[in-house]
């Protein structure tokens, strides 16, 4: 960690706390907070905007209510519920630990954070907000939206990716949360709300800060500077076909057996290799006789490769992998956004 002049953090959780019960939104998570519903809530917000959420998460909820639902749910209607939030392994991950809440811990969650964390897919981050917001216990769960709200009230100029830092500020927040259980819930997510509400990453709204009065970053103008982010490295580039192959039985749909997102379905796809046409990779397939219909690009940025797309709507007479209807694509089979983006090609003949 870097040097710098300690904070005392013990001034915020009452003026953080007040703010919130003035400022807080209704999300549907924060409705009934069971150990599930947090669980299930965020790991959903991990990577996504809460707006993008609130839907998922419903749906999410009406089809598997409890852990017992999660741990037998068949794989194919589970990627099919979070079919466009993006990172699979994460509700592959939520039914493992569902597995193991059932066969181990008799469907319920251990109160307890080292527990916890020893729960597939269960971070410090997941665990703290499951122990805080569900259990009441004083444990801080480190996002993003807390480093930065953290970060700036002290001006400190440690990289967000050094994990001595989130160790740091997982004690110095804990050690500091309220006394009594109903507060740890509600401190815990005034940080998240403050640093989405008001600490925004740009442009924060420090008029309406409850902490302005201690914030450093605030008293010397220097927001922007705090947190200090990760270097960020360059992404690798890939150039992919990914072909609509329609039949007369529907269009062809596989499992991605390596790469990124293996595993998952896809429209047939294939990285471009130098010199290697589309036709090339047809005949591979086995598809000697086709014809184009049209041919589009996309980009799908991952986070750490950008795919530049051509995607390709062939017509052919045999189906050289498995094929589909295109409502039942659309209805029961999950396709990965990188691939689902690609229907648009069929829209605009
Ligand atoms: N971001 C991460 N967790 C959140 C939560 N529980 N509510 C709102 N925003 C969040």
């Amino acid at each position: 960690m870097e040097k710098f002049e300690k904070f005392d953090f013990q001034r915020i959780p009452v003026p953080l706390l007040s703010w919130y019960q003035k400022s807080k939104r209704s999300l549907p998570w924060r409705e009934n907070p069971t150990p599930y519903r947090v669980w299930v809530s965020e790991i959903m917000l991990q990577q996504t905007r809460v707006e993008a959420v609130k839907e998922y998460f419903l749906r999410f909820m009406n089809v598997l209510p409890g852990v017992e639902a999660l741990a037998v749910c068949e794989e194919e209607k589970l990627l099919k519920l979070w079919e466009g939030l993006g990172y699979y392994s994460r509700v592959r991950n939520m039914q493992k630990a569902a597995k193991v809440l059932v066969g181990v811990y008799g469907g319920e969650f251990p109160r307890d954070i080292e527990a916890l964390k020893d729960l597939p897919g269960i971070g410090s981050y997941t665990a703290g907000a499951i122990a805080s917001i569900a259990f009441g216990l004083p444990v801080a769960a480190v996002d993003g939206n807390v480093f930065r709200v953290a970060a700036r009230l002290e001006e400190n100029p440690t990289r967000i990716s050094d994990p001595k830092y989130r160790k740091y500020l997982e004690e110095t927040l804990s050690a500091v949360y309220p006394k009594d259980g109903e507060n740890c819930s509600a401190f815990t997510q005034s940080l998240f709300e403050l640093g989405a509400l008001v600490c925004k990453p740009q442009n924060p709204d420090c008029a309406v800060c409850p902490l302005k009065g201690l914030c450093r970053a605030y008293a010397h103008g220097t927001q922007s500077l705090f947190p200090v982010m990760p270097e960020k490295k360059a992404k690798r580039q890939e150039k992919v076909y990914v072909f609509l192959i329609e039949t007369p039985q529907g269009f062809c749909i596989r499992r991605r057996e390596e790469g990124v997102l293996r595993g998952l379905n896809e429209f047939p796809s294939a990285v471009i290799e130098e010199g290697i046409s589309p036709e090339n990779v047809l005949n591979e397939w086995g598809v000697y006789e086709f014809t184009e219909i049209s041919r589009r690009k996309y980009v799908h940025i991952f986070t750490h490769i950008r795919w530049d797309i051509t995607c390709i709507w062939i017509r052919t007479d045999s189906a050289p992998f498995d094929a589909y209807a295109l409502d039942e694509i659309e209805e029961s089979i999950s396709l990965p956004t990188a691939f689902k983006q690609c229907l648009g090609i069929l829209k605009e003949v």
